[in-house]
């Protein structure tokens, strides 16, 4: 089983739609790991995005990200971290398949409401720079048996 690391971003918050993100992803086998709502600060959102601190879109990205708060979440299952990038959309919502997240409620590629890890090992890196080892569900994988 795969992890991987999402978030709901401030205007996904803002706007309530944390229980039909969580729910998308549940409904395509994923399971929730761990969650917290955090307002972050400019220096973790900076360290969280040092690989775009060169890009001219930075400093716009981490006064959006700061705006409010944001939900962590880490999210098991099979290829999860593509799977969760294929729920979101591509990062331009004009340019998501219909039916994602970022098509049905982004408004804009900066204000694109969820986050997800590119890579297992940016997974690995995000999870560890939000979460201690011990805060992650250790989830169980069972079956629902059908009762009449
Ligand atoms: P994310 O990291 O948020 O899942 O999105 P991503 O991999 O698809 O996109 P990435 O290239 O990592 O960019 C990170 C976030 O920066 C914002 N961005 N703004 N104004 C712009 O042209 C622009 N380009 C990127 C987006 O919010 C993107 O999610
Ligand atoms: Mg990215």
């Amino acid at each position: 089983m795969e992890k991987t690391f999402a978030m709901v971003k401030p205007n996904g918050m803002k706007h309530a739609l944390l229980g039909s993100v969580l729910s998308r992803y549940e409904a395509a086998g994923l399971a929730v790991q761990a969650v917290r709502v955090v307002r972050m600060t400019r220096e973790q959102a900076e360290g969280f995005y040092a690989e775009h601190r060169e890009k001219g879109f930075f400093g716009e990205l981490i006064d959006f990200m700061t705006s409010g708060p944001v939900a962590l979440l880490v999210l098991g299952g099979e290829n999860a971290v593509a799977a969760v990038r294929a729920i979101n959309g591509a990062t331009d919502p004009a340019k998501a398949a219909p039916g994602t997240i970022r098509f049905d409620y982004a408004p804009s590629v900066g204000e694109n409401v969820v986050h997800s890890s590119d890579s297992p090992e940016s997974a690995a890196r995000e999870i560890a720079y939000w979460f201690q080892p011990s805060e992650l569900v250790d989830y169980a994988v069972s079956k629902r048996i059908a009762t009449l």
